[in-house]
């Protein structure tokens, strides 16, 4: 199992790849002679029924418009009843090119210029430019750490969300970069502020497929149910199957006035398109992807192990917050350097690792960095050799 995820394919020109690219790493890390560990995508060859299927359609020599039909829908469906037991009807099913596509047309359409958005950084860094982009204003709600491990701060969220300029609430979970899946009774919690605040909740569940051992996903979705409609829910299989490239993703939501008014602004800015690839690749992995999916999930908590002992061994001032699920691990270097500068230094320059500095993803984030493991163990050792080799000289 381990060889599977441990390959490497040497033979491909990556230049074009984002993860890889000359332009990104040199503007982000002042070199392209880092190791790239920074944005969420992975290094793992996709399961192999995924390979047969791409092949297949390849081969086919017509690559027209296509509709993702009941049949395609589905398999879908039956994934999220079936891994998640969340309950999903065929009708609240909508389709965009991706994740932020969805959330930049929600913005959009369902708020008006000047209403506060709320998200809960340290947070993923493209919720920012959602909000800012269209002239919505961001309403932080921290998360505070407490012995190691991120906490929602309710009584501010209730605060924030009170406010009546407060709109809508952007959920990240599972939290990237944080890696905490949020229990059932933090979610009651924070769907209870919500409503009662009239806050629209923005649901964004992209890693929810990837989750550690006894930890279980709740889906905000199913904690809705019966309290309230005023809830959408993003998603695609992009990071759990590794295909964000074939971008396709989905939005649910059981509210029949936003589906409405999404529909229009999908159809009006033409978000609706899918790819020939995209179409065969939801189907396949959501129908055949349950195994290949776990023995992934256990290679990715087996180098969350790797580096927890590592670190304790090595490098004990550099803390892991240990994540409960996605591919990210979030790192804590406080206690090594004194500043974002003195770590830009010692990561970029000294080790030359490119792990994406936490000050991107907003208050809380100074200090820390946040690593991508969804690459071989050995290529994640050698950044953490690397680091250790920093720190000590
Ligand atoms: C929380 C979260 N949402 C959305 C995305 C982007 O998704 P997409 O490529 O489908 O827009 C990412 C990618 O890292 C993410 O971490």
């Amino acid at each position: 199992m381990a060889a599977k995820f441990d390959k490497y394919k040497k033979d491909i020109d990556r230049s074009s790849f984002v993860r890889y690219s000359d332009n990104y790493l040199n503007s982000l890390f002042g070199s392209n002679k880092v190791a790239p560990l920074w944005v969420a995508d992975s290094d793992f060859i996709v399961m192999p029924q995924l390979v047969k299927a791409m092949k297949k359609v390849a081969k086919r020599g017509l690559y027209p418009y296509e509709l993702k039909t009941p049949a395609i829908k589905q398999p879908l469906i039956d994934w999220f009843a079936k891994r998640h037991n969340i309950k999903l009807k065929m009708e609240g099913l909508q389709f965009t090119t991706s994740v932020l596509t969805g959330l930049a047309a929600a913005i959009d359409e369902l708020t008006e210029k000047g209403d506060g958005i709320l998200i809960q950084p340290p947070v993923y860094n493209a919720f920012k430019g959602l909000i800012e982009g269209v002239d919505r204003t961001i309403v932080n709600n921290p998360l505070s750490l407490k012995d190691g491990k991120y906490e929602i701060d309710f009584k501010d969220l209730e605060k924030k969300a009170a406010d009546k300029k407060t709109k809508a609430m952007i959920l990240c979970s599972p939290h990237n970069p944080v890696g905490r899946v949020w229990t059932k009774k933090e979610l009651e919690k924070v769907a209870d502020i919500c409503i009662a605040n009239n806050v629209l909740m923005l649901t964004d569940e992209i890693h929810c497929d990837i989750i550690y051992s006894h930890v279980k996903f709740t889906g905000m979705t199913e904690i809705y149910k019966g309290k309230s409609d005023h809830i959408i829910m993003f998603g695609s299989a992009g990071k759990s199957f590794g295909i964000p490239g074939l971008v396709d993703s989905f939005i649910y939501t059981p509210n029949e006035e936003y589906k409405n008014a999404l529909q229009s602004r999908i159809m009006r800015f033409h978000l609706g398109k899918s790819n020939s690839f995209g179409i065969v690749a939801m189907k396949t992995v959501y129908k055949h992807g349950f195994k290949w999916l776990d023995k992934k999930i256990s290679y990715l908590e087996a180098t969350v192990s790797m580096i927890d002992e590592f670190l304790k061994k090595n490098l004990p001032d550099v803390k892991l917050i240990k994540p409960e699920g996605t591919y990210q691990v979030w790192l804590d270097f406080n206690k090594v350097v004194k500043n974002d500068e003195e770590l830009g230094e010692l990561l970029f320059k000294k080790a030359k690792v490119g792990i994406a500095p936490g000050k991107m993803y907003g208050p809380g984030g100074n200090g820390f960095a946040r690593m991508n493991i969804a690459s071989p163990q050995p290529m994640i050792m050698d950044a953490l050799k690397a680091i250790e080799k920093a720190v000590k000289s």
